[in-house]
């Protein structure tokens, strides 16, 4: 297995132009990605996980986006690339899940027909070929009597069957990275846990990289090798999993963690939600942009904004004035082998 990386991003920053000023969505984000590897990137809503995935892919239209810094995947730069360089990307090296399966599919075409076009417009398979390839790789992603489903509309399937058949759809021309966003977000807990585990089981077949979106740490305890904690736009710790979820630095990321329901909690504990609102991205005045919601906050913190700074040689990094204490992490006190016992799933 190659651990070269297939993905190196570097100070990439995305600034939406509105009626209302300069957004910064994405504001200088460094990190990358190996060939072997699961990354999890994971933060509240607005934090920016969506933009800088659609940003890494090329996906951000142009009008009205100022975009800054770089991104190396499989040796295209992907910033300022041209729709053309992009298309023979797309689909054939990299492929993206969504959130919503409905807004991917195609509601009037079979699901046969969008996999196997998929093939032959990316592919140039002759029509029996996609056909037998589609069937296949319905089968790959669990799809019961796929020769059968071949023929069926979206809207004759659940909402795992449709998520289901999306994989497929990226999966159907071998990518290298498959990025999935929220990919079960909407879906019922024990339909999460099998497309998750679907992807984890086809990143190990499929031999891909796979990033992993979501704003629930629980997703992302068992399924990767590293984690991205992202904050106003920003990457405020990153590491490997274990380190994120035993070893944290950074308050954002404790106060994440407690906000994750638990597997192990009675029925009826309280979960402790994050005190305050996300920052408003127009406002941002310079200093750590968690200060005014951070028990921990002193002057220098509302002052000026904090770099990444090693936590340890695995990559460990992390961005706070007045980091938390090794080893406090509640985890440590839960005697659990695992992080977090995990998720929302059975
Ligand atoms: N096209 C756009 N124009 C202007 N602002 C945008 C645009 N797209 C996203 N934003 C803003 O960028 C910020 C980051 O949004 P993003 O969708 O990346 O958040 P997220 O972390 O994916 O949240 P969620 O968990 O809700 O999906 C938000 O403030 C959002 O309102
Ligand atoms: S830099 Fe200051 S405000 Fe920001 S997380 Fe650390 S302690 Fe809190
Ligand atoms: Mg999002």
């Amino acid at each position: 297995m190659s651990s070269s990386p297939i993905l190196v991003v570097k100070n990439l920053t995305t600034t939406f132009i509105t009626g209302r000023g300069r957004l910064p969505a994405v504001g200088g984000v460094s990190f990358e990605l190996n060939a072997d590897e699961t990354l999890g990137i994971v933060g509240e809503s607005g934090s920016g996980k969506t933009v800088l995935s659609r940003t890494i892919m090329g996906l951000q239209p142009r009008s009205n986006v100022e975009l800054g810094g770089s991104v190396q995947l499989l040796g295209h730069e992907i910033v300022h690339a041209s729709e053309d360089e992009l298309r023979t990307i797309w689909g054939t090296e990299v492929s993206m899940v969504f959130q919503d399966p409905m807004t991917s599919l195609n509601p009037v075409m079979t699901i046969g027909k969008q996999i196997s076009e998929s093939l032959r417009v990316r592919l140039g398979m002759s029509k029996a070929d996609a056909k037998v390839r589609a069937i296949d790789l319905l089968k790959l992603v669990g799809i019961p009597s796929a020769e059968e489903r071949y023929d069926a509309y979206p809207t004759q399937l659940s909402g795992g069957m449709r998520q289901r058949v999306v994989i497929a759809i990226a999966l159907s021309c071998s990518p290298q990275l498959l990025l999935a966003d929220e990919p079960t977000t909407g879906l019922d807990v024990t339909i999460q846990a099998q497309i998750l585990n679907l992807i984890e089981e086809l990143k190990s077949k499929e031999k891909m990289a796979v990033i992993l979106v979501t704003h629930d740490l629980g997703v992302v305890a068992t399924r990767t090798d590293r984690i991205i904690v992202m904050y106003a736009g920003r990457i405020v710790e990153m590491g490997r999993t274990r380190d994120v979820f035993f070893n944290h630095r950074m308050p954002y990321t404790r106060a994440l963690l407690e906000s994750t329901p638990k597997v192990s909690n009675p029925s009826h504990t309280r979960l402790i939600t994050i005190p305050g609102r996300p920052p408003d991205l127009y406002n941002l005045d310079g200093g750590c942009a968690f200060a005014p919601r951070c028990a921990y906050a002193t002057d220098q913190c509302r002052q000026e904004a904090p770099s990444l700074q090693e936590a340890n040689s695995d990559g460990h990094l992390f961005a706070c004035w007045n980091p938390l204490p090794v080893g406090t992490s509640p985890l440590n006190q839960q005697n659990s082998n695992e992080p977090n016992g995990a998720s929302n799933e059975q």
